[in-house]
């Protein structure tokens, strides 16, 4: 059985006190009602020291969300693996779709970057997913299958125990437009056939999460797939309560 994986991505929100204020009611929520499967917030960088230190780390990991593609030195306002390792963070989601696009992060960036992370001790979940044009198109599965194999295709067994998949179409992220539970278990029962191909035990164990308009109404009917996961929630993990419900 794999276990689940809830984790919160709060993207470029907050400002340190509400961070520290939104991470400690999360924490206290959880604490409150121990959830049964594996909870993680991830956070901007500035937030990374003070709220690990405010949650308990047995409820709850934290993590980045992007860490460098260089391991150190002259690359003005970067942040590398180690310094995120060395906050308390436990892992770093990297690929996420906002970063491609708006950051032109390419496959061979994307797997440098997570190169540096494992190196560093850090756990990587990895975001893919297709645009609406590609979803119309019919290319998901082929978008999704080049985004793997560009930069995490290559990884050893031993490396994939560390690193979680988050299937993300990015015409559901934002847009309270989640993609259906049989669309989504669809694209994860690929990703994992995929991933198959190379290593059938990969295949089994590597936890897949949905990300797109995951809210306290739709988690509980989502997870319900066999090869959904948990979630990577973004909105929704703004609001302790609702992000709570989502992990119950
Ligand atoms: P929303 O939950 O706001 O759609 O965002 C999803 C996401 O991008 C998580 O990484």
């Amino acid at each position: 059985m794999r276990k689940h994986i809830v984790a919160g991505n709060w993207k470029m929100n907050k400002n340190l006190q509400e961070g520290i204020a939104l991470a400690t009611e999360i924490n206290d929520l959880l604490k409150a009602e121990k959830p049964n499967c594996e909870v993680i917030i991830g956070t901007p960088f500035i937030h990374l020291a003070k709220v690990s230190e405010v949650v308990d780390h047995s409820l709850v990991a934290v993590s980045a969300e992007n860490c460098a593609d260089k391991a150190s030195g002259a690359y003005t306002g970067e942040v590398s693996a180690e310094m995120v390792k060395s906050t308390g963070a436990e892992y770093v989601i990297l690929g996420h779709s906002e970063r491609r696009e708006y950051y032109h992060e390419t496959p061979a960036i994307l797997k440098e970057k997570v190169h540096l992370a494992l190196a560093n001790g850090l756990k990587v979940i990895f975001c893919i997913g297709e645009s609406l044009a590609q979803r119309e198109a019919g290319e998901q599965e082929a978008v999704c299958k080049a985004e793997l194999e560009g930069s995490v295709f290559h990884l050893t067994p031993e490396q994939w125990k560390n690193v979680v998949i988050a299937y993300e179409p990015i015409w559901a992220i934002g847009t309270g437009k989640s993609a259906t539970p049989a669309q989504a278990q669809a694209v994860h029962a690929f990703i994992r056939g995929h991933i198959a191909k190379k290593s059938q035990a990969v295949a089994d164990q590597v936890i897949i999460q949905y990300g797109g308009s995951v809210n306290d109404a739709n988690a509980a009917e989502l997870f319900t797939q066999p090869d959904i996961d948990g979630a990577l929630v973004g909105g929704a993990s703004l609001k302790a309560p609702a992000f709570a419900v989502i992990v119950k």
